[in-house]
């Protein structure tokens, strides 16, 4: 199979095609073939040698951890899923650096895969289940956000943002973000109460008594001295001190858990229109196209997800 694949660390330019065996299975592992996929900021960030200490891949690696596409074999204990199924996932990140999604094909456990929605494209599915995941898991189980609560959720207009906002609206939060001045009306369209731009205005001094934070920028300092003794701060984005942990207000770090059934009941939202799934731009599933969407992504403005599409659909 084709796959597009790094030799080295470093810029966009370490992008080539390279041809590589279907993955093979395990029992519990399904393959799909790969129709759309989405750039995380953890795909540059990997391509730049960041991510050396967590995971002890060899080259060539295959970057990529979003998948849309349809099942064309299935390991022998799967249940649930049956060749022919169009799925979406977050699947795992494999120690051989081998299994990502910019390839025709990917290997996904089942118990990450859910069934795409009926309503949404392969190019929105895709632009799902990492970003909304993480959005689910910190607003509803860390943060475990509750009707009237005092919501900061800090760069709404990403990928992750953008899903958590809608998630803590639809819980009945009361939603803070902050991001450029020219994405504010448009943030509030989407259900944010406060707009605040980070550029200009300092969000300390103008929100108290939150409840929590969702800290997708690393600035847990600042996020912490928002909140209610009792209150909560969540960052994905950086690593709380010892006594920030245990103190009130306190911290905690987020690492996404990719989980199937998760990923199926916010895509039941996104059926049902109560979450949107908004695409910033899509790129072809190319080393150009690769290349060009790692670098709108590196650039920190893009309005929701970057989508790379599967040319031969
Ligand atoms: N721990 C985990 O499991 C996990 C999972 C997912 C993501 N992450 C991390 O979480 C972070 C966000 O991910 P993402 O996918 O949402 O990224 P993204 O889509 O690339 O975020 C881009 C957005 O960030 C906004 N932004 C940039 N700097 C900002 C600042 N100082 N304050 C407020 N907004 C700012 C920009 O808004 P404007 O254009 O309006 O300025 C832009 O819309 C990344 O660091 C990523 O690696 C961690």
């Amino acid at each position: 199979m084709k796959a597009i694949a790094i030799n080295n660390y470093g810029s966009v330019d370490e992008f080539h095609e390279i041809e590589l065996p279907v993955p093979t299975l395990a029992p519990d592992e399904v393959l799909v073939k790969v129709k759309a996929t989405s750039v995380n900021p953890i795909d540059w960030k990997a391509r730049l040698g960041y991510l050396q200490k967590m995971y002890p891949w060899h080259f060539p690696i295959v970057l990529g951890w979003d998948v849309a596409g349809t099942i064309t074999k299935v390991g022998s204990a799967v249940h649930d899923f049956k060749v022919g199924d169009d799925v979406f996932a977050r699947p795992d990140i494999y120690n051989e650096g081998q299994y990502g999604t910019y390839a025709e094909f990917t290997k996904v456990k089942q118990d990450k895969l859910a069934l795409k929605p009926s309503r949404l494209s392969f190019q929105e599915a895709a632009a799902v289940p990492l970003a909304g995941l993480t959005a689910w898991q910190v607003i509803v189980d860390r943060l475990q956000v509750k009707k009237g609560d005092k919501v900061l959720i800090q760069a709404g207009t990403g990928g992750v943002g953008l899903f958590a906002i809608q998630i803590a609206k639809h819980l009945g939060a009361v939603v803070a973000t902050t991001a450029s001045a020219r994405n504010a009306d448009w943030l509030r369209k989407l259900g944010a109460d406060t707009v605040i731009d980070y550029h200009t205005q300092d969000y300390t001094q103008l929100l108290t008594d939150y409840d929590a934070v969702f800290d997708t920028t690393d600035d847990i300092a600042n996020g912490l001295k928002i909140l209610k003794p009792e209150g909560r701060l969540v960052t994905i984005a950086g690593h709380p001190a010892d006594s920030q942990k245990t103190a009130k207000p306190s911290a905690e770090a987020w690492w996404l858990q990719p989980n199937g059934n998760q990923l199926a009941e916010l895509g039941q939202l996104i059926n049902d229109g109560v979450v949107k799934v908004i695409i910033d731009s899509t790129f072809p599933l190319s080393v150009q196209g690769v290349r060009d969407a790692q670098q709108k992504s590196e650039g920190n403005h893009a309005r929701g997800k970057i989508v790379i599409v599967a040319t031969d659909n």
